[in-house]
C-alpha cells in the first residue's frame, strides 16, 4: 500500500538525554498535532532532525529504535552541519531575507551553502531509503527548499508536495540571495507548492517567472513537460483542543488565579518565540508611549510578555535578547510602582495549560509581529475565548490578519496606532467585543488543521494524477 511521508527539518518531538538515556516528549505543535493523523497511521512515517546532536553511531541506533517505534525517522546533523545548514544558511540567510530582514541580517557565506546542499542531499538519501513508487512526500518549510526536486529525480514516480511556513518575499527581496536560481529550481521538483497566504503565491510567481525559464498562467506554472500547482492553504490550528482545555477544570482554576491576581486591571498578553520578526522592540515601544501619554492607566493595565528563547545560538537572537531585557528593565523601573509593575515579562516556555489559562483570561492579546508567515498565537487566543469576549489586535503583516478580520489590524512600525489600539481594546463594550469574537471563532473553527492537511493532501493526490495522465496521453 503506498505510504505517506512527511519531511521536515525538526521532528516532531523533543529529544533529550539524561542519566537513564534519550527520553522523547512529543510536541504540542499544531503541525504535529495536524500531521499526526497521517504518520501514525499505517506505515507512513515523519522524516526529521531530532534536534540535538548524537555523534556516537551506537547511541543515534538507540534513538532511531525509540523514534521508530513512533513512526519517526531521524536525520542526525552533526555539528558543523547544525552550525552551517541550520544556524548558517537556513537562519542567517533565509529567514532574514524571507522575513525582509536582508540587509541588516543575512550573511551569504559560500561554506554555509555547500552545507545547506550537503543537508539537502542527506534528508533526500533517508526519503530514498524509505519510499517506493506511488507513494506521496510532503516536504515541510524553508530549510528543505532544495529536496522536492532532489526527490523528484531520484524517484520520478512519488506525488512530492511543498508547503512554506514563512512568508515568500517580494521578487526585490528574494533576488538578493546569490544562490536564487539553485533555490527555486529545488521548489518547483514539486508538483504542489503551498503558501500560507495569496500575497505569498504572487510574490513566488513573479520570483519564479523572472528568475527560471518557466511560464505562469494563473495559478499553474509549466516548465518543460511538467505542470506544477501553487496555492494558498491557510494553515489553521486544533481548535478543539484549546476549546476543551479552556473549558477544562485545572484551567480554570488557573484563570481564577490569574484573575486575582490582576484584578482591578486589564491584562494585555502577548506570546512569542524570540525572533525579531515579532516586532517585541517596537511593541514596547507602542506600550510604552502608552505609558507616557496616559498616566491614568496607570495601575490599570498589565502586560504579560512571554517570550520563548529560540535560536539561542545564533548572535542576532542573542543581541535581541539583551535588548529586550534592558528596554523591560528601563520601562519598568521608569513607571513602576510599590504595588504595581506595567510589565510581567518571561523568558521561557509555558506548558500549555498556562498558556491556555493566560489566553482565557486576557482582556487583550497583542500579536504586532513585523512580517509572520501566519501567526498561530492570534488563533490560539481566539480559540480559547470560549465565553466570546476578548479582543485580539493584529498586525497587517501577519498572514492571519488575511482570514481574521475582525481583529483591530494595525500597522506594527506605527507606534501611535498601535498605543491606540490598546486604548480602543480596553474600552471596547462587551457586545462589540462578542460580535467580533463570534465571527472569528467561527473561522478558526472551519478552517482548523485538519482542514488545512485535507485540502493539501487532496490537491497534491490531483495534481500528481493530472501530472500522470499527461505523461501517458
Ligand atoms: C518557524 C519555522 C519552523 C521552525 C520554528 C521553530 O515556525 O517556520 O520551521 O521549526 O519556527 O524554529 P527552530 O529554528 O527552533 O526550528
Amino acid at each position: 500500500m503506498p505510504k505517506v511521508i512527511i519531511v521536515s527539518n525538526r521532528l516532531p518531538v523533543k529529544v533529550s538525554k539524561d542519566e537513564s538515556g534519550y527520553q522523547l516528549s512529543p510536541s504540542e505543535g499544531g503541525l504535529a498535532t495536524g500531521l499526526g493523523s497521517i504518520y501514525k497511521k499505517d506505515d507512513n512515517l515523519w522524516i526529521g532532525w531530532p534536534g540535538l546532536e548524537v555523534d556516537n553511531e551506537d547511541e543515534q541506533k538507540q534513538v532511531s529504535q525509540q523514534l521508530q517505534e513512533i513512526s519517526l525517522c531521524p536525520v542526525f546533523l552533526t555539528q558543523d552541519e547544525i552550525n552551517r545548514f541550520y544556524e548558517g544558511f537556513s537562519n542567517e540567510v533565509l529567514w532574514p531575507v524571507f522575513h525582509y530582514y536582508a540587509s541588516t541580517y543575512a550573511h551569504y557565506h559560500r561554506a554555509n551553502w555547500e552545507a545547506y546542499k550537503r543537508v539537502n542531499q542527506k534528508f533526500c538519501d533517508m526519503v530514498l531509503a524509505n519510499a517506493e513508487p506511488g507513494d506521496t512526500i510532503w516536504v515541510h518549510d524553508y530549510q528543505l527548499l532544495l529536496l522536492p526536486d532532489l526527490i523528484r529525480k531520484a524517484m520520478p514516480d512519488v506525488a512530492v508536495g511543498f508547503f512554506l511556513h514563512i512568508p515568500f518575499p517580494s521578487h526585490e527581496m528574494f533576488r538578493l540571495i546569490p544562490w536564487r536560481k539553485e533555490l527555486l529550481e529545488g521548489i518547483i521538483g514539486a508538483d504542489l507548492i503551498g503558501f500560507h497566504t495569496f500575497d505569498d503565491v504572487r510574490h513566488f510567481l513573479s520570483a519564479v517567472t523572472r528568475i527560471l525559464p518557466v511560464h505562469a498562467s494563473a495559478n499553474i506554472l509549466t516548465c518543460g513537460e511538467r505542470s506544477i500547482v501553487i496555492e494558498s492553504f491557510p494553515m489553521g490550528i486544533d481548535d478543539k483542543k484549546y476549546d476543551q482545555l479552556a473549558r477544562s477544570a485545572s484551567v480554570r482554576e488557573e484563570s481564577e488565579h490569574i484573575c486575582e491576581t490582576f484584578k482591578e486591571q486589564k491584562l494585555i498578553l502577548s506570546i512569542d518565540r524570540l525572533d525579531y520578526s515579532k516586532g517585541i522592540l517596537q511593541r514596547l515601544q507602542a506600550f510604552e508611549l502608552l505609558l507616557e501619554t496616559h498616566p491614568e492607566l496607570h495601575r490599570k493595565i498589565s502586560l504579560y510578555m512571554i517570550v520563548v528563547p529560540s535560536r539561542d545560538q545564533v548572535p542576532q537572537y542573542k543581541e535581541l535578547r539583551d535588548h529586550i531585557d534592558r528596554r523591560v528593565g528601563n520601562i519598568n523601573a521608569r513607571y513602576r510602582n510599590i504595588d504595581w509593575s506595567p510589565i510581567q515579562y518571561f523568558y521561557q516556555s509555558f506548558p500549555i495549560e498556562t498558556l491556555s489559562a493566560l489566553y482565557s483570561t486576557a482582556d487583550v492579546c497583542l500579536v504586532t509581529p513585523m512580517r509572520d508567515g501566519m501567526n498561530l498565537v492570534s488563533k490560539e487566543y481566539v480559540a480559547s475565548r470560549v465565553q466570546n469576549d476578548g479582543i485580539l489586535i493584529l498586525s497587517e503583516m501577519a498572514g492571519a490578519s488575511k482570514e481574521l478580520i475582525d481583529a483591530i489590524i494595525v500597522n506594527p512600525n506605527n507606534t501611535h496606532e498601535v498605543r491606540d489600539a490598546i486604548v480602543t481594546a480596553i474600552n471596547m463594550p462587551v457586545e462589540e467585543q462578542r460580535r467580533r469574537m463570534i465571527q472569528m471563532r467561527y473561522n478558526v473553527s472551519k478552517f482548523n488543521i485538519g482542514h488545512w492537511v485535507k485540502i493539501f493532501m487532496d490537491r497534491l493526490n490531483e495534481a500528481k494524477q493530472y501530472q500522470r495522465s499527461m505523461q501517458t496521453r
